[in-house]
């Protein structure tokens, strides 16, 4: 692991915020801090932040209540801000390569490259082709800047920007090791938002983000139903345990996990269909929708792939002074928070 501390991880999702702070210890991964800290439903719209004094109270209240001192973070990003594309390019030297990189990225960014940060990296060098494949980042500047400025207003200092497709992969590497035959589709399932990394020999061979999740079952239960937000919501979580839930409940979940699902397949298909890769192991699910049976149940239905949840709290432990109850029952949901809480502050590339 790369030397230095690790940074605080602060994924600022649409339905809550979550900051982690890790520490290595001899015996492995140790949680030291952890905030949950929920936003008021429309702070955040299609990766958009419609209300930042929301966010930057929320941030505040957050790091406040988890007793977090450490101002240094690491910050997620997601969403239609950002673009990922392996591209294969001429072999070269890490020197000519960071020079290049510029024009390369120019060939395969649909945005003018003055408007976005590039970042790379090698995933495999092939000198019998005379080429190597990268993968290659683009983020769009202005929008990693308004959640870097959240973040500065809430008096923290963002030293890293990772997105949450690579945060996923990076805490189930640590979880399960990255296996180096197979091929395992790995999905974070959040609110608004949907993101899929599937690694194939250990290294990301595709990444999409789908605009839907857990919003859109609650949003179904609500207009099939007739009730409120709020009481839909308990629904879905199973209710509140002072009145039944009614059975339709069921059959609306149903129904919105097979449209998430097919949402889901289209995209393993199209992988398949052009990677030259033959099949998916495994599928893995995190986020707070993995917590969805029917969910699970529908994606394995049209993958035919075992589905796993995945609890990225697994092999961490547990500090004293860590509210137990959101380490144990919204283990899924601090995936992108554990990942960015691997990152180091003296690492040599963002
Ligand atoms: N036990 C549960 N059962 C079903 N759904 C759940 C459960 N716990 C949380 N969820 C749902 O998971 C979603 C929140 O998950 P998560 O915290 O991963 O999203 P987010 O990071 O805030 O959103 P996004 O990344 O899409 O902006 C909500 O839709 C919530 O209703
Ligand atoms: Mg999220």
């Amino acid at each position: 692991m790369a030397e230095g501390k690790n940074l605080v991880g602060v994924d600022i999702g649409s339905s809550a915020i979550k900051v982690c702070q890790l520490k290595e210890t001899r015996k492995g991964l140790a949680l030291v801090k952890l905030g949950y800290e929920p936003l008021p439903p429309q702070t955040i719209i299609d990766g958009h932040v419609m209300n930042s004094g929301a966010v930057v109270e929320a941030l505040t209240k957050c790091f406040r209540d988890a007793g977090v001192k450490q101002k240094d973070v690491a910050l997620g990003v997601s969403g239609q801000s950002v673009i990922i594309r392996k591209i294969s390019v001429p072999l070269m030297t890490a020197a000519e390569l960071d020079e290049q990189i510029q024009w390369e990225a120019e060939q395969h960014i649909p945005f003018d490259i003055k408007d976005v940060q590039i970042d790379y990296e090698v995933l495999r060098r092939r000198p019998e082709a005379g080429q190597m494949d990268l993968l290659l980042v683009a983020a769009k500047r202005d929008e990693i800047n308004d959640y870097a400025e959240l973040v500065r207003e809430a008096k923290l200092k963002p030293l890293c920007v990772d997105i949450d497709a690579f945060c996923l992969q990076n805490i189930f590497e640590i979880t399960y090791g990255l296996p180096g035959d197979q091929t395992v589709a790995l999905l974070n399932v959040g609110a608004s938002l949907t993101s899929l990394n599937i690694v194939a020999k250990g290294v990301s061979a595709f990444t999409r983000d789908i605009a839907n999740g857990g919003n859109a079952f609650t949003e179904e239960i609500q207009k099939q139903l007739g009730v409120s937000r709020e009481q839909a919501e308990a629904y879905k979580l199973g209710g509140t345990g002072t009145e039944p839930v009614p059975a339709q409940v069921q059959n609306v979940l149903a129904q919105v996990a097979d449209g998430l699902a097919g949402e889901i397949q289209r995209s393993l298909d199209f992988f398949l269909a052009t990677s030259g890769e033959s099949e998916i192991s495994r599928i893995f699910l995190a986020g707070g929708g993995a917590s969805l049976p029917s969910l699970a149940t529908a994606i394995e239905r049209r993958a035919r792939v075992p589905v796993e949840r995945f609890n990225p709290m697994s092999k961490v432990q547990v500090e004293a002074g860590v509210n137990p109850q959101i380490a144990q029952q919204r283990g899924e949901q601090l995936a992108v928070a554990l990942g960015l809480s691997l990152r180091k502050d003296r690492e040599k590339r963002a």
